[in-house]
């Protein structure tokens, strides 16, 4: 019997992880998508072929369910789903910061819960999913996750307890590297260069060290020593992002996210 899978709150996560599914080949008849305006749901029909139908229609008909609503309506969308989902389905919450047991808590009993934290890249088939079970998910729901998200990008199971972690280092993650090419091409205004250009080779420079970083096998520090020459240029570079504290800064950066996401998580627990 063919896997009904339903995304329900279908925006712009939910909408990539779709189209990535149907990329990966998911056939779109198996797919049913909830969004809150009709307008939305009948785009989503027009793009990608799918079913649109009411939460409740995808709480009774489909096998797994994956919420990609904003953390602050969860509760609300939980309270609706709730008496209409029978207890062996599988349910993935795509929230930032929703603890599995807060869905736990509002699903029928025994419901296997799995959490997933991706980013953005998903957009691109490049994300970086995480994904953890709660208290009744088997191995083979999570096999279930990570075929569904594999689709847009890797996944990676860690405990739930490091989930604030990997917020700081993934979910976040691509904001930084925005931060870096937006910092580094102002710098290259500084040194003479148009914008545009100095955008274009930073840009390729940012995505030529990312793929080295992914298939050459090589420790960061080895590649960057390969780049970094007795008296050259590169080490006069190093030089001023240590006298600026950038790694210390880092590593506060990344430790100061963890304890918002922690904080976030807090609030959500009754
Ligand atoms: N974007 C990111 O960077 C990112 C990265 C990782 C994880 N996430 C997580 O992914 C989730 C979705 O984020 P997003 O950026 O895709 O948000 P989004 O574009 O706002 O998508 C959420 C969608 O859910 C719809 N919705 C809300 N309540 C609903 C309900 N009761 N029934 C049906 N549809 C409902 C919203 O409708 P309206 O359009 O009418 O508001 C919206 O289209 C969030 O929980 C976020 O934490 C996001």
């Amino acid at each position: 019997m063919t896997q009904k899978v339903a995304v329900l709150g279908t925006g712009k996560i939910g909408e990539a992880l779709l189209s990535g599914m149907i990329r990966a080949g998911w056939a779109p008849e198996d797919l049913l998508v909830t969004a809150r305006r009709p307008e939305r749901a009948e785009e989503l029909r027009a793009r990608h072929g799918v079913t649109p139908v009411g939460n409740t229609e995808a709480a009774k008909t489909a096998d797994t369910l994956i919420l990609t609503v904003k953390p602050q309506d969860m509760g609300a969308l939980l309270d609706e789903l709730a008496p209409h989902i029978p207890a062996d389905r599988l349910v993935i919450s795509g929230a930032a910061g929703i603890p599995t047991a807060f869905l736990e808590e509002r699903l029928a009993k025994g419901t296997p819960v799995v959490r997933v934290m991706t980013n953005t890249p998903a957009l691109v088939d490049e994300a970086m999913s995480v994904i953890s079970p709660g208290t009744h998910a088997t191995q083979q729901h999570l096999a279930t996750a990570e075929d569904i998200f594999g689709a847009v990008g890797k996944t990676l199971r860690v405990p739930e307890g490091q989930q604030d972690a990997c917020t700081a280092l993934s979910g976040s993650g691509p904001a930084y590297f925005f931060y870096l090419v937006e910092a580094m091409t102002d710098a290259g205004i500084l040194l003479g260069l148009p914008r545009d250009k100095a955008h274009d080779l930073i840009v390729q420079s940012a995505i030529g060290a990312a793929v080295m970083l992914r298939d050459s096998g090589e420790h960061p520090v080895k590649l960057r020593e390969n780049v970094t020459s007795p008296a050259g240029t590169t080490i006069n570079a190093i030089r001023e992002l240590e006298n600026h504290g950038v790694r210390a800064a880092l590593i506060a950066a990344l430790e100061a996210a963890r304890d918002r996401s922690r904080e976030l998580a807090s609030g959500t627990k009754d």
